[in-house]
């Protein structure tokens, strides 16, 4: 199969086209690239898990354009979704709701909840508004890291999936947050940019961490995502980086090490990949930093953030892709 990259604009008909008969389609979003097919379409959907080498037991986002369009998917939906639609939806916030009949089973994995989300990006809604139900999980290969540009996708699925939408980078840069309402009190089950802090005046409580486990409500939170090929590693200062790189390097290793700008005096002359200013900078561009890292060296050192919010879920992230190895 040929892969085609076109403009998203331009390639907006094709896409539709695409999905209407039972196709995939990789669309851009604020959070990270999706891989899209007609939720509705059993056989279509089989294909994402297919072209991603995904396991079947691990159920999709289905994607809506405007918020009426989540009575069609889920049923039984709490006064509560609709508060945090008018605040958070489009934004990078998935809500997990009791199912519709009309879901089919592969795309739950024969749960009875399924998670919904509005993306932040016109195409992507435009696409959605015109070919919803839209299932469509990050359009990475499984266990590797989530793409953020058009180019990450064709490096991953080239071959697999006839068309991709460019939209540019994406803004956000990691997956959206997903939080469950269906288990008696509200739980993110995976932390994003819109944080716990963020939702808790619209829930009327703090919600729980998906960590709390005892369900098996995060079914993707089992499998080791966003690993990239290379060695990597979290580090737990600038100081034990740079100690860290030389060591790597008088062994004859490649070592490089991604770090926003205010450690480069620390760093020096090392060679580094620069993941901004900002915590926002950093869950922006880590992503993209770790895909170019993988490329040309044996060995990654990720910069640790501290505290609460934004610069926690991006650690949960980092602390997948180095498999928990600090240094
Ligand atoms: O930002 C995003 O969410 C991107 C863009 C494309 O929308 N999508 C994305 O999809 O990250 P995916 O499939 O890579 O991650 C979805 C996560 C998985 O961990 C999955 O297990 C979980 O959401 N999930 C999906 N449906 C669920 C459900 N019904 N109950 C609990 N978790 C669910
Ligand atoms: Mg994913």
């Amino acid at each position: 199969m040929i892969t085609r990259i076109i403009n998203a604009k331009e390639g907006l008909d094709d896409a539709v086209s695409l999905i209407k008969n039972g196709e995939l389609v990789v669309f851009p979003t604020e959070t990270v690239y999706g891989l899209g097919a007609n939720a509705y379409d059993a056989a279509a959907v089989k294909k994402i898990f297919e072209a991603k080498g995904r396991p079947q037991d691990n159920p999709l986002i289905v994607h809506i354009s405007r918020v009426e369009e989540v009575r069609e998917i889920a049923r039984d939906i709490p006064e509560v979704f609709y508060t945090l639609a008018e605040r958070f939806m489009p934004g990078a916030l998935t809500v997990v709701l009791p199912r519709s009949e009309r879901i089919p089973d592969i795309v739950t994995a024969g749960g009875d909840t399924v998670a919904v989300r509005m993306p932040d990006n016109a195409f992507a809604r435009e696409l959605i508004a015109r070919s919803f139900p839209l299932a469509a999980p990050s359009a990475n290969r499984s266990k590797h890291v989530s793409p953020t540009s058009a180019k990450h996708v064709y490096d991953d699925l080239k071959g697999k999936v006839p068309l991709i939408l460019d939209g540019g980078e994406c803004g956000v840069g990691i997956e959206s947050t997903v939080l469950d309402l269906t288990s008696g009190s509200p739980v993110i089950l995976r932390p994003g940019a819109v944080t716990a802090e963020m939702l808790a005046p619209y829930l009327g409580v703090a919600p729980g961490s998906g960590k709390v486990i005892g369900t098996a409500k995060s079914p993707g939170m089992k499998y080791e995502h966003y690993a990239p090929t290379a060695e990597a590693y979290a580090a737990l200062s600038a100081e034990s980086a740079a100690a860290f790189y030389d060591r790597c390097a008088a062994e004859g290793r490649r070592p490089v090490l991604l770090f926003r700008d205010i450690h480069a005096d620390v760093l020096g002359e090392r060679e580094r990949i620069s993941l901004g200013v900002s915590v926002e900078d950093f869950m922006h561009s880590v992503y993209s930093a770790l895909r170019t890292a993988e490329k040309d060296h044996d060995v990654i050192v990720v910069e640790t953030l501290t505290g609460e919010g934004r610069a926690a879920s991006v650690m949960n992230r980092v602390m997948k892709a180095v498999g928990g190895k600090t240094v």
